[in-house]
C-alpha cells in the first residue's frame, strides 16, 4: 500500500499566492465595522490634546462638527461622544447630567443638525459631571444603585431629545437597561437604539480615558470593582449579558478588548445578537507608545488588532484608530 506523497496535507498551498491568500480569507475589516469615539470641551475654535492617547483630542463643538464631517468622508458609519467637563462643573451628585442643554446635548444636537445620516452614540454614566469620578451617587462610601438609574432615565432622554441614535448605559448599575427603555419609550424615543456595556470590566486599561475626560484621577485603584465586573470572571459575563438583553438591550458591547477576546467570542456563540467589541483607551496608547518607540509597526497592528476582533466575532468595533483605519482602507 502506497500512502502517496509525503505529506498528502500542504497547509502552505494555499498560502504561496497572494490570490490564493484573499480567497481563503475568513474575515475581513470593513468601514461598516467603524465606530469612531471623539472627546468635547467646551469654548470655541479649541483643540486640546490628551496627552495619554498620542493623535487624539478633545474639540470644542464647533471642531468636533468638523470631525464628524470627517467621519462622513470617510465612509465611518458612527461617533461615540463623550465630554469633557470642568471641573468647576462638576459635583458629587453629578447634576449637570440632568441639564437638557449640557456639553454633550449641544455637541449632538450641532452634529446631528449638520450631518443628519451619521449615527450618534452617547453614553449613559454620571462619571463625566461627578467630582469624585464614580459612574453613579456615591453615598458613604457606597455607590446607590437604584437612587442613580433615576438620574441615568433623565440623562439618557435628554440625550435623545437631542438627537442621539444610541443610548450606550456603560453605568454598570443592576436593572437600568429595562428602566431606560421604559423612559425612552414614555418619552415617544421608541426607536433610540440601546447599547448596553453589558460586560464592563473594572479594567487598568482605561487611564487614558480618564484623562482625556478629566476625572477618576481621586479614583484610586481598583475605584469601580463594586459595580464593573472582577476581571477574574468569565460566566458572570454570559449572566449580565442576559439580563441586558432580557431588558431591551438591542446591541451589546464587550469592553476591554483585546484582553477580553474570550468574552467576546462565548457572547457571540451563545447569543447570537449584534456584539460590538471596545478597543478602549489603554489598548490605543499601548500600540501608539510602541509604534513611538520604533517596536511595531502602527499600521500592522492595528489591521491585525481588527482582525482579531472580527474573528473573535465583534459585528463592529468601537476604536480610537477609526480614521486610521478608514484611510488605510481607502487606499
Ligand atoms: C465611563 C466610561 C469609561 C470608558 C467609557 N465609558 C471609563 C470608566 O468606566 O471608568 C472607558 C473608555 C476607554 O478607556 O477608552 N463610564
Amino acid at each position: 500500500m502506497s500512502r502517496g506523497e509525503y505529506p498528502a496535507t500542504r497547509m502552505r498551498r494555499n498560502r504561496i499566492r497572494a490570490f490564493s491568500r484573499r480567497l481563503v480569507a475568513e474575515n475581513k475589516i470593513s468601514l461598516d465595522d467603524l465606530i469612531w469615539p471623539l472627546f468635547v470641551i467646551e469654548g470655541e475654535n479649541i483643540i486640546d490634546d490628551v496627552l495619554s492617547m498620542p493623535g487624539v483630542n478633545r474639540w470644542s463643538i464647533d471642531l468636533l462638527v468638523k470631525q464628524a464631517g470627517q467621519a462622513m468622508a470617510l465612509g465611518i458609519p458612527a461617533i461615540a461622544i463623550f465630554p469633557s467637563i470642568d471641573p468647576k462643573q462638576k459635583d458629587p451628585a453629578g447634576s449637570l447630567a440632568r441639564d437638557g442643554e449640557n456639553l454633550v446635548c449641544r455637541a449632538v444636537a450641532a452634529v446631528k443638525a449638520t450631518y443628519p445620516e451619521l449615527g450618534v452614540i452617547c453614553d449613559v454614566a454620571l462619571d463625566p459631571f461627578t467630582d469624585h469620578g464614580h459612574d453613579g451617587l456615591f453615598v458613604e462610601g457606597r455607590i446607590l444603585n437604584d437612587e442613580t438609574i433615576a438620574i441615568l432615565c433623565e440623562q439618557a432622554v435628554h440625550q435623545a431629545n437631542a438627537g442621539c441614535d444610541i443610548i450606550a448605559p456603560s453605568d454598570m448599575m443592576d436593572g437600568r437597561v429595562g428602566e431606560i427603555r421604559d423612559a425612552l419609550n414614555r418619552s415617544g424615543h421608541v426607536d433610540v437604539q440601546l447599547m448596553a456595556y453589558a460586560a464592563k470590566y473594572a479594567s487598568g486599561f482605561y487611564g487614558p480615558f480618564r484623562e482625556a475626560i478629566n476625572t477618576g484621577s481621586q479614583l484610586g485603584t481598583n475605584g469601580k470593582a463594586t459595580y464593573q465586573m472582577d476581571p477574574a470572571n468569565g460566566n458572570e459575563a454570559m449572566h449580565e449579558i442576559a439580563l441586558d438583553l432580557a431588558e431591551g438591550a438591542d446591541i451589546i458591547i464587550i469592553k476591554p478588548g483585546m484582553p477580553y477576546l474570550d468574552i467576546l467570542q462565548r457572547a457571540k456563540t451563545k447569543f447570537g445578537v449584534p456584539c460590538v467589541a471596545y478597543q478602549v483607551s489603554g489598548e490605543y496608547a499601548m500600540i501608539c507608545a510602541a509604534a513611538q518607540n520604533g517596536w511595531l509597526d502602527r499600521d500592522r497592528v492595528l489591521l491585525e488588532s481588527m482582525l482579531a476582533f472580527k474573528r473573535a466575532g465583534a459585528d463592529a468595533i468601537l476604536t480610537y484608530f477609526a480614521p486610521d483605519i478608514a484611510k488605510i482602507l481607502h487606499k
